[in-house]
């Protein structure tokens, strides 16, 4: 399994009326693909996430327009532009992430490992802080 976040280029299958790209079960992603969901209507200036996950592991696709996405290891911030519909972010369990800069009509698409789980979200950067400590 991989650990560390990466921009995963999709397939893409090139063609004068329109391009397709895809992905499927563990290709190119490195999980098993049980929910999907995408954030769309986001209104100028806002921030999704100011949280990480305690075992959830996503790719996360601009399928239209563009938004920041800021990783936090615990130690340093590292932020990935997304813009094109066959790039993806891969974002192992255990980054503080937050989501910015989205552009007018922008759709996030979020490809995750599980299914909702509330009690997975971790919400206080403190506790990231320590959780990740341990690890370390
Ligand atoms: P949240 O993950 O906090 O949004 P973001 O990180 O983009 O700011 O989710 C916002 C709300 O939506 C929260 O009350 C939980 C709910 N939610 C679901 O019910 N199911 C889901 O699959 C997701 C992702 C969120």
């Amino acid at each position: 399994m991989t650990e560390l976040p990466q921009i995963i280029q999709l397939p893409r299958v090139v063609d004068k009326r329109g391009n397709l790209s895809f992905l499927q079960h563990c290709t190119p992603i490195p999980f098993e693909i049980k929910r999907t969901y995408w954030i769309y209507d986001v209104p100028g200036g806002a921030t999704r996430g100011g949280h990480a996950f305690r075992e959830q592991q996503e790719f996360i696709i601009a399928l239209s327009g563009s938004f920041d996405i800021i990783l936090d290891n615990g130690e340093k911030e590292t932020r990935y532009s997304l813009n094109r519909s066959y790039f993806g972010l891969f974002v192992p369990k255990l980054y503080w992430r937050r989501v910015e800069n989205f552009s007018t009509n922008s759709l996030a698409l979020f490809v995750s490992d599980r299914k909702f789980n509330a009690s997975d979200y971790v919400r206080d950067f403190e506790e990231f802080q320590q959780l990740k400590s341990v690890l370390r």
